[in-house]
């Protein structure tokens, strides 16, 4: 069960409990002294997150709730304290939060409303299939108050768009492997589609050979799953000049296949299909949201197994745009994978293609597990993305596209291997080969390897699956301005090195 998020201008009836939005340092005009005693008691200073209880005379809870400085809130600020609110009131059924003190900042209230919203519906989710034996919060109703009315409801229903989003893709992430197979996830996405305005198709291992997708058939070949190649097109009422194409790596198990991982290494690898659960967990948001774009998805899914009939080390495959691949390692099988659905994605010209997937371990040495990478072949989608990022509070870091590592991937039988040396760039590098397939077209690659799982619990971020890069694509989406036209001569990052 999520949260439905409401909004009021005054507390409707029945509701058994009240919070209220409070800033760093503000006076609590209209509190008695006894309550400013017992906060002072509590410690609570009104630092985002922060948390106080007061029991009232008729015996009902007030939770306060700190926003932080007033000069300083932003979205990432509403959306803990809106984290920080949900798990105060978990054991209450319904809550009704008082957001007047935080209405007059920069931000609107419809910003507000959104993140606040979001964040209290992200912290309480819990894997679906384990809730029985977690004590699950019972907080099932978030209700904002304040003077605009109108502004609250319309960040309410925001908020719950983006976090069924959210939440939807978690639930793939965190689903094990043995259910959530390439077959499942194309019927999950069929389902949804049909749920959720958009359209699915579905192509079996047939027609992946016959397209062409050499990549994905020999990343699939060790696996007794059936690959599964879906395309998802969500086109708005009326019809959109402007397609952005989003690609989401949909590796269901990643056991390394022959050069098989490490234990450790290995334990966490369904998240290896996180890309692709965020492609389908975005369309399914912008209808709702009111996309004004075509957003088109592709999501190329298998396992990546070591059986009988697994790719070889030397392997040579050929992929959609006839490039052919030399496999020198196995598991680096999201570039192969990827590189047919990149190519897929370029024959239709969208305006722009963004990639999502837990690519390499090399970026999570490189920036560590709270910034993704960001590579792109085009400084203005570049800079659409890192502007959509900031607003969605999620961290990226542009790394270059050096073109002097190409030369690292020269093959004497192919035209590319799909490895350098172990260890040495190998983010960069993957950018690189998936650069190769995306002809002239706009093009940003988002490496969530690091970010796209979480060990803890920490406010709205909850262990497993997190969801990431869900928010930023939306914001992306909703504020895309079409770059009409192909990728720069001349990106930043490109000839750094010779
Ligand atoms: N799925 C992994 C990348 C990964 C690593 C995701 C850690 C999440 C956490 C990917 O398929 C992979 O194995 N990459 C290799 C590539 C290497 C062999 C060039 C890697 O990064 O180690
Ligand atoms: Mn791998
Ligand atoms: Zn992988």
């Amino acid at each position: 069960m999520t949260i439905v998020v409401e909004s009021g201008s005054v507390v409707p009836d029945g509701v058994p409990a009240r919070a209220r939005a409070v800033l760093k340092g503000e006076a609590l005009d209209g509190e008695s002294g006894g309550v400013t005693a017992t906060l002072d008691a509590q410690g609570f200073s009104g630092a985002t997150g922060e948390t106080a209880v007061v029991t009232n005379s008729d015996g009902t809870p007030e939770f306060f709730v700190g926003f932080g400085e007033g000069a300083e809130l932003d979205g990432e600020a509403c959306r803990r304290a809106g984290a920080a609110l949900a798990k105060a009131a978990h054991r209450v059924d319904a809550i009704a939060c008082d957001c007047s003190s935080v209405l007059v900042f920069g931000l609107s209230p419809v910003e507000v409303a959104t993140a606040v919203g979001e964040g209290a519906i992200l912290s309480s989710y819990r894997f679906a299939a384990k809730r029985q034996k977690t004590d699950p919060p019972r907080l099932s109703r978030v209700i904002l108050i304040g003077p605009d009315e109108r502004a609250l409801a319309l960040g309410a229903e925001r908020a719950e768009a983006r976090g069924e989003a959210i939440t939807f893709t978690r639930e793939l992430v965190n689903e094990p492997p043995v259910e959530l197979t390439p077959t499942r996830f194309s019927e999950l996405a069929r389902q949804r589609g049909a749920e959720k305005g958009f359209t699915v198709e579905v192509h079996d291992e047939h027609a992946i050979a016959e397209m062409g997708l050499g990549g994905l058939l020999g990343v699939a070949k060790g696996s007794a799953e059936e690959p599964r190649l879906v395309r998802a097109d969500y086109t708005p009422e009326g019809g959109a000049e402007t397609t952005v194409t989003l690609v989401g790596k949909g590796i269901t198990f990643d056991s390394g296949g022959l050069s098989i991982k490490p234990l450790t290494a290995m334990m966490s690898m369904k998240y290896d299909v996180a890309g692709a659960s965020s492609v389908l967990g975005v369309l399914g948001a912008c209808k709702k949201l009111g996309i004004k774009v075509r957003v088109v998805g592709f999501m190329p899914l298998t396992e990546n197994m070591p059986g009988g009939n697994a790719t070889r080390p030397g392997d040579v495959v050929r992929t959609r745009n006839g490039k052919t691949i030399e496999i020198l390692n196995t598991d680096a099988e999201g570039r192969l994978v990827l590189a047919d659905a990149l190519a897929l994605a370029a024959e239709e010209h969208p305006d722009a293609i963004v990639d999502i997937a837990t690519l390499t371990g090399g970026i999570v040495v490189a920036l560590g597990k709270r910034l993704a990478g960001l590579m792109a072949n085009d400084d203005r989608l570049a800079a659409a993305v890192e502007r959509a990022a900031e607003r969605a509070g999620e961290g990226f870091w542009r790394l270059p596209l050096p073109s002097g590592y190409r030369s690292i991937v020269d093959s004497d039988v192919a035209d590319m291997k799909n490895v350098g040396p172990i260890g040495v760039g190998s983010a960069l590098i993957a950018g690189l080969i998936l650069e190769e397939f995306v002809d002239t077209s706009p093009w940003a690659h988002l490496d969530i390897a690091g970010t796209g799982w979480s060990d803890e619990n920490d406010g709205y971020v909850r262990k497993g699956g997190t969801g990431f890069g869900v928010r930023t694509l939306l914001e992306f989406l909703e504020h895309y301005e079409p770059l009409g036209g192909k990728a720069n001569d001349n990106p930043a990052g490109r000839k750094v090195v010779r």
